[in-house]
């Protein structure tokens, strides 16, 4: 449990694989347990379809089933929490795991990817996550695949989020 205790838990989902390269060389970097998300129901191959599966998803508030368990997130000394910004927002399998996880005091850094523009995906998570919530990261697609300088911008962000 001490160990457990010191570590941190990379949790993320991605459609496209944008923040699972992210989650994997933060995974490296904090030497964390990296764990992806899944949905129960695939979303659609087009992204468009997928934007208007999500849209509807927000406009009821009902957010897709995650398959399997939620891993323990109060074992963790921080939670790394990633996903993609779609439409401007918060993508709706993190919104459904932020509904049924409770933190407890754990402290969650968000991260996450987008192709141009986040729009409001920092303010809207930090609010979602409120008052364990971290500064978060946002890394544009193209950045993402720039190994070192991703790997670099990561560093520097888990320097300034993780447990002293
Ligand atoms: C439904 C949907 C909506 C998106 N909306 C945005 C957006 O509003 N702004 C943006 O810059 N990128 C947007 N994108 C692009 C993704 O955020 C970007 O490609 C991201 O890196 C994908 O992450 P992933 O590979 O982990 O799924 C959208 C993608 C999808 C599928």
């Amino acid at each position: 449990m001490i160990i457990m205790a010191q570590k941190s838990l990379v949790l993320y989902f991605s459609l496209y694989g944008d923040t699972q390269t992210m989650a994997e060389l933060l995974g490296r970097i904090t030497h964390g347990t990296v764990v992806p998300l899944q949905v129960e129901t695939p979303f659609p191959d087009d992204m468009n379809a997928v934007n208007d599966v999500a849209e509807a998803q927000r406009a009821k508030g009902t957010f897709p089933v995650l398959a399997g368990p939620l891993p323990p997130v109060q074992e963790y000394a921080i939670v790394l929490l990633g996903g993609p910004v779609w439409n401007g927002h918060v993508a709706t399998p993190l919104r459904r795991l932020i509904q049924d996880t409770d933190f407890g005091d754990v402290p969650v850094a968000p991260f996450y990817t987008y192709a141009t523009d986040p729009g409001d995906y920092a303010q809207e998570v930090n609010a979602l996550l409120e008052p364990g919530s971290r500064a978060s990261l946002g890394m544009s697609d193209e950045t993402v695949k720039k190994t070192n300088q991703a790997t670099a911008e990561l560093q520097k962000w888990w320097d300034t989020v993780r447990p002293q």
